[in-house]
């Protein structure tokens, strides 16, 4: 592990868990690029984080259903740090209109893989020549218990019921993007795995979790902040491995 200081990009940054990982990289001595793709609600962002003393945080604009902002991003990454050490693919939706198989809006699934799974793939694809400058990348997934094919059957899960094809799709596609990756990247010192945060209170569920951020964000943190002993290739809630 190198000892200069890391460089890590978050997508989703502005709010909800985002923020907190954000806050928590950047309290752990990261440079922080927080990702947005609102200008004004990403500067707000970095001004909170600023207001309690981490002042190393920088807003990027950053949609990622938009080439043109990731290939950006990229840019400046390159010209300003040469390379990216942490990049948390965060960013995510819930949206109305996703729903059981037989009735959930084609229009409105399709969106919700758009930005959950081709959103991570594409800046993954993206930040990847810069994430293998690092000498010790690592690629956090924010995935979900209901990305698991396992607690998806199991009726003795507590989110059994959360039957939304859109989102918990985009969830189990983001999982292989993890398993593939990882395999991809064997043999170099990158690492990639997948959170699950648990059920968070956030304006995703509207305000509905049954937790708060600061324990959401516990394991995207750790994944990200991995040693060179750390896994890859696997996904993890605070409370350890989770079956796909
Ligand atoms: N909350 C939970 O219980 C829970 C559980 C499991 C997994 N997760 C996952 O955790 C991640 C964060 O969610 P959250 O709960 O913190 O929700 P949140 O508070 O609604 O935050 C979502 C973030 O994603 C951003 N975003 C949405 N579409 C985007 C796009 N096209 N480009 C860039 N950014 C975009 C939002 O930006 P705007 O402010 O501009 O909308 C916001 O910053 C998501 O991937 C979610 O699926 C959450």
């Amino acid at each position: 592990m190198t000892t200069a200081k890391r460089i890590a990009l978050v997508t989703g940054g502005n709010k909800g868990i985002g923020l907190e990982i954000s806050r928590n990289l950047a309290a752990a001595g990261c440079t922080v690029l927080l990702g947005a793709r609102n200008v004004e609600r990403g500067e707000q962002a970095v001004r909170q984080l600023g207001q309690t003393g981490l002042a190393d945080v920088h807003f990027i604009e950053i949609d990622v259903t938009r080439q043109d902002t990731i290939t950006a991003t990229a840019q400046r990454i390159e010209s300003s740090y040469r390379q990216l050490d942490i990049l948390v693919n965060n960013a995510g939706v819930n949206l109305r209109g996703d729903g059981p198989p037989g009735a959930a809006d084609l229009g409105v699934v399709q969106k919700v893989l758009d930005i959950n799974f081709f959103g991570a793939l594409r800046v993954t694809q993206a930040m990847l020549p810069l994430l293998r400058k690092s000498p010790a990348g690592r690629i956090v997934n924010v995935s979900s218990g209901l990305g698991s094919l396992a607690y998806n059957s199991d009726p003795s899960w507590s989110g059994y019921n959360w039957k939304l094809i859109g989102y918990n799709t985009s969830k189990v596609a983001l999982n292989m993007l993890t398993v593939q990756l990882a395999y991809e990247l064997r043999g170099t010192k990158i690492k990639v795995n997948s959170a699950n945060p648990g059920y968070t209170k956030t304006d995703l569920n509207d305000n509905t979790g049954t937790q708060p951020v600061e324990v959401g964000a516990i394991e995207a943190t750790r994944l990200a902040l991995l040693d060179d002993t750390g896994p890859t290739g696997g996904s993890f809630s605070k409370d350890g491995p989770d079956p796909w």
